[in-house]
């Protein structure tokens, strides 16, 4: 019998502090929507005192969701944690997380503190939150970097104080596999009462060790993982969710099992990265594009005769490969429907009516119309909301002239048009497009992907633009690659407020 392993999805909020990676509420709530179809047990939803815009996410996500708990993340502060039991008010299961940094550095340098202070700052935050929830996650912050006999002083306090769940982050992604787990049975083996409590991991992967550190940490008896949907996240990145249940999938001697529906994987993977606008590198372990890609003549042969030659998970376990029905531009409404609701698009019957209006003419250019390309679609619907809109484009280019596009933006309604040049068509694109919305905006990424293989394949465009200091991404598919750019460069710009 395995040990069930309860999935803390962080990916609303520990994932959505990376720069750029804003969601507002309503794409929060389609995204929890999604964890929740998933089987993730706990949804971390936001920081409620950080903003107005987190407070709302966590209240709307504590109504939106039925079964899996609603946490809102606090400092050890009071005003913190009535804030967030406020925001939690509709969450059918409410948790509040709350705790203070442990590690020397975070005792001395952030709070000038003595270890003795915390650790009442500690009990008190928890005691204070047992007054509106039942459920109280403590996190000892940099964890990884505070010694273990203090730290098994603070967690025993803790659990004394009312704390249902006790996280160990690794905040700074500083330990050693070994270490990490280390400190986890050290724990297990220090603390009276560890028992009545759930021991959780929080790995960060500053030297790529994330992952690795969780399964070390649940191997030495936590039972909660903290993860994030493409192990987005500040720096490098939080552990990724689709890792580590998969190694418990794959690994069946850990004796460890989860609550997630696999199959969901794929498609919750490029959904965030599609709304987030946060490409998923090709060789990311499960979700990249080449994951289960064989590309050498040896593999193919070996995959061909016996799939488990060179493959260890099956495709079709994580939801690649699982659609039956291929769309081509004889498919009907019905089958766009169905497929985008598999892959969480829900549509009004205009909206519908549109995007298909735009699949055909896709589908006429590409011979079979993939999940990547169907969510460009839906992307291109949202993007009809946007108050600045392209029009038309014209761009001239090619070897020995001088790259030259003119373009036409709909703004609130109103037609305006430029002409300019650049070093290259898209520089040419966004120059004309500078000169019409005359805000100083300054590229700072830029990255053009191929969603598929074939010279017919749609490009997606993700771009960073930096205005008054703040940046905005945007994200645009196109066949063309000059229109997507565009298209992307005003997705961020309809960001920018006016
Ligand atoms: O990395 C970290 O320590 C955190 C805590 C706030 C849980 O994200
Ligand atoms: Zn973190």
């Amino acid at each position: 019998m395995s040990d069930r392993v309860y999935i803390f999805d962080t990916t609303l909020r520990d994932g959505e502090q990376v720069p750029g990676c804003r969601l507002d509420t309503k794409e929060k709530v389609e995204v929890a929507k999604k964890l929740e179809e998933m089987g993730v047990d706990i949804i971390e939803a936001g920081f409620p005192v950080s903003s107005p815009g987190d407070f709302s996410s966590v209240q709307e996500i504590s109504k939106a969701v039925t079964w899996p708990t609603v946490c809102a993340l606090t400092r050890a502060v009071e005003s913190d944690i009535k804030i967030a039991a406020e925001a939690l008010h509709f969450a059918k299961h409410p948790r509040i997380h709350t705790g203070i940094g442990t590690s020397p550095y975070h005792i001395k340098y952030k709070f000038n503190s003595t270890p003795e202070e915390i650790l009442e700052r500690a009990i008190g935050c928890v005691s204070f939150a047992k007054k509106f929830v039942e459920d109280v996650q403590f996190y000892a912050e940099d964890a990884g970097r505070t010694p273990n006999e203090y730290l098994a002083r603070v967690v025993e306090a803790v659990i004394k104080a009312g704390a249902t769940v006790i996280n160990i982050p690794d905040t700074t992604g500083y330990c050693l596999p070994s270490e990490f787990g280390e400190k986890i049975k050290y724990l297990m083996e220090h603390v009276d009462g560890i028992d009545k409590v759930t021991i959780a991991t929080h790995c960060h992967n500053d030297l790529g060790m994330a992952t690795a550190n969780t399964i070390s940490g649940l191997i030495n008896g936590a039972r909660q993982a903290e993860v994030t949907i493409n192990g987005i996240g500040e720096r490098a990145g939080n552990t990724s969710l689709e890792e580590v249940v998969m190694i418990m999938k794959s690994h069946r001697e850990l004796n460890l099992d989860t609550n997630i529906n696999t199959r969901k994987i794929a498609r919750t993977s490029r959904m965030v990265s599609s709304m987030m606008n946060m490409p998923v590198q090709p060789n990311k372990a499960i979700v990249g594009r080449n994951a289960f890609a064989h590309s050498s003549g040896i593999h193919q042969d070996g995959v061909l005769k016996n799939r488990e030659s060179y493959e260890i998970i099956d495709p079709k376990d994580v939801g690649i490969n699982e659609n039956a029905i291929v769309l081509t531009a004889r498919s009907g409404r019905a089958a766009l429907k169905h497929r985008l609701e598999s892959l969480g698009v829900k549509m009004t019957k205009e909206e519908l009516d549109a995007c298909y209006e735009q699949f055909l003419k896709l589908a006429d250019k590409k011979r079979e119309v993939v999940d990547e390309d169907v969510l460009m679609l839906a992307g291109k619907h949202r993007a009809a909301s946007h108050r600045i809109k392209l029009e038309w484009l014209q761009v001239s280019a090619g070897v020995g002239i001088k790259p030259v596009a003119s373009i036409c933006l709909d703004i609130a309604g109103e037609k305006f048009e430029a002409c300019a040049t650049g070093n290259g068509p898209v520089d040419a694109a966004i120059n004309a497009i500078k000169k019409i919305i005359s805000r100083k905006m300054l590229v700072q990424e830029f990255l053009i992907q191929a969603f598929d293989k074939g010279s017919n394949d749609v490009g997606k465009v993700h771009i960073t633009v930096e205005c008054d200091g703040v940046f905005h991404n945007g994200f645009a598919a196109n066949s063309d690659i000059v229109a997507a750019s565009a298209e992307a460069f005003l997705d961020a710009v309809n960001k920018i407020p006016y």
